[in-house]
């Protein structure tokens, strides 16, 4: 295949000008160099361009005054898009290849073997009555798998914009939105005007600082304000084993606490994207069922709120809050032995079933069609096969699916619903936040904020 490698430019990177000219004047049709204006355009050319969802149409421009080739695309605004989406910079190398026709392909070329950066060929990896996985990039399998309007939910933990990478390659914080803009117009694209997309985004700390990125609220706002989606509710999940880290900054110099919170964004595609709480009720608390067993007087509460009556109707079940409790700490199921068994690495970064559980049993029904874009080891997969609706699983990373196939070896492999209603084990507590309030002696407060490392008191815990 005939291809050449071109570089980056301060240019290409702000205005998009790829610099074409080392291509050579054969590389291109001769009809697809046009004139100085639009309106002067010729024959144009596809580039298919990794990261962007839809091929790209343009043509070469000839400069006004001389009327010679300007060796520049004249639609620039997608090679904008594809240096953000692919988070090229000034010096990195692109391949553009021909291949064949007026169709080209332009990739990110990697630094070590001067070859591009292929985006493993995507292809059905397993599939079950309900559901299938294909291993690829979600953006290509997605985009030639569904129609427009077809989804009703997307549940997804994407890789996250970490400052500590993740062995799977995660993004830098401050590119991470433009890596995930292209997605979001994908899956608002996809969904039905009644679907959901859910996206769980752990938090992320500044290199060197002990302040927080801001990357999962970008996110968001690009979300709504570019790709059009509507912010349904936000979430909180809750992992109560979730260490204490940055250790820097929470155990050592003691000037933040322990992040415990994700952030699940549940966004749509309208503002009425079809939904009932009463498919995700809790159990009253114990406060709740003194209340009911006592009776309660309505009364006006100091916030204004008039507590009518029917504030004690026994509704058998509550309506629980926008914080989702639950502990990460898969240990020994079917799926971690499966791995052992088979010498695999288990995924490092799963959600725990309850998060994909809670959003597909709130916001679908069953014969629904699901889909995790960055499934990992199809945890979204495993639940919604357990609750009959369709599904479709991709990944890029052939290890993380062969292990997932365990979970769809045998029905009896899924992991099982509790038959009976046993509440013992199924609440965290939490310490009200005064119940140590002068109890302890106050330290005296570092005032330079603790930039410098304090030397440890013998006296201080
Ligand atoms: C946080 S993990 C998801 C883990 C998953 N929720 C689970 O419980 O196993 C993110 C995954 O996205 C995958 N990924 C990254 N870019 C992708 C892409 N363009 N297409 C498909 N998968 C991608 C990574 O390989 C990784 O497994």
């Amino acid at each position: 295949m005939e291809s050449c490698v071109i570089e980056i430019t301060e240019a290409a990177k702000k205005h998009g000008n790829l610099n074409v000219a080392c291509c050579g004047k054969s590389f291109f049709p001769e009809d697809a160099i046009g004139g100085a204006t639009k309106a002067e355009s010729a024959n144009p050319i596809t580039i298919v361009a990794s990261g962007l969802v839809e091929p790209v149409k343009t043509d070469i421009p000839s400069d006004g005054k001389t009327g010679r080739p300007r060796w520049i695309f004249r639609d620039r605004k997608w090679v904008r898009e594809f240096v953000a989406s692919n988070n090229l910079n000034p010096g990195d190398n692109v391949t553009i290849a021909r291949l064949g026709g007026r169709s080209y392909s332009v990739q990110p070329t990697d630094k070590r073997t001067g070859f591009p950066v292929t985006v493993p060929r995507s292809k059905l990896f397993h599939r079950t009555k309900l559901g299938r996985i294909y291993l690829g990039d979600s953006l290509a399998v997605l985009n030639k798998q569904l129609a427009p309007g077809s989804v009703d939910l997307i549940v997804t933990s994407p890789p996250f914009g970490l400052v500590r990478k993740k062995d799977y390659g995660n993004v830098d914080a401050d590119k991470y939105v433009e890596w995930f803009k292209p997605f979001g117009n994908l899956f608002l694209r996809l969904l039905k005007p009644t679907g959901s997309l859910i996206v769980d985004m752990g938090g992320s700390w500044n290199p060197g600082f002990p302040t927080r990125s801001l990357y999962h609220y970008e996110l968001l706002l690009t979300l709504c304000n570019e790709c059009g989606f509507h912010l349904a509710q936000e979430f909180f999940w809750w992992n109560p084993s979730k260490l204490p880290t940055p250790a820097e900054w929470v155990t050592v110099r003691r000037i933040r606490v322990k992040d415990a919170v994700n952030f699940v964004w549940w966004l749509s595609r309208t503002p009425w994207p079809k939904a009932s709480n009463r498919r995700v009720l809790s159990p009253y608390s114990i406060a709740m069922r003194d209340l009911l067993k006592n009776g309660y007087k309505a009364k006006l509460r100091p916030s204004g709120h008039d507590i009518s009556e029917k504030f004690s109707t026994d509704n058998k079940a509550a309506i629980p809050p926008n914080l989702i409790a639950v502990a990460n700490t898969e240990s020994n199921s079917y799926y971690l032995r499966y791995c052992k068994e088979k010498g695999l690495s288990p995924h490092p970064a799963r959600f725990p079933s309850e998060i994909p559980e809670y959003f597909i049993r709130m916001l679908t029904d069953p014969g629904d069609l699901v889909v995790d874009p960055f499934a990992g080891s199809c945890v979204a997969g495993e639940v919604a096969q357990r609750l009959k609706r369709r599904w479709i699983c991709v990944d890029t990373v052939e290890e993380y699916l062969e292990g997932a196939i365990a979970r769809f070896r045998r029905e009896d492999t899924l992991f099982p619903l509790p038959k009976s209603r046993d509440l013992s084990n199924s609440y965290y507590k939490i310490y009200h936040p005064g119940a140590n309030w002068n109890c302890e002696p106050d330290v005296v407060l570092p005032s330079d904020g603790g930039s410098a490392r304090a030397k440890r008191s013998k006296n201080l815990k």
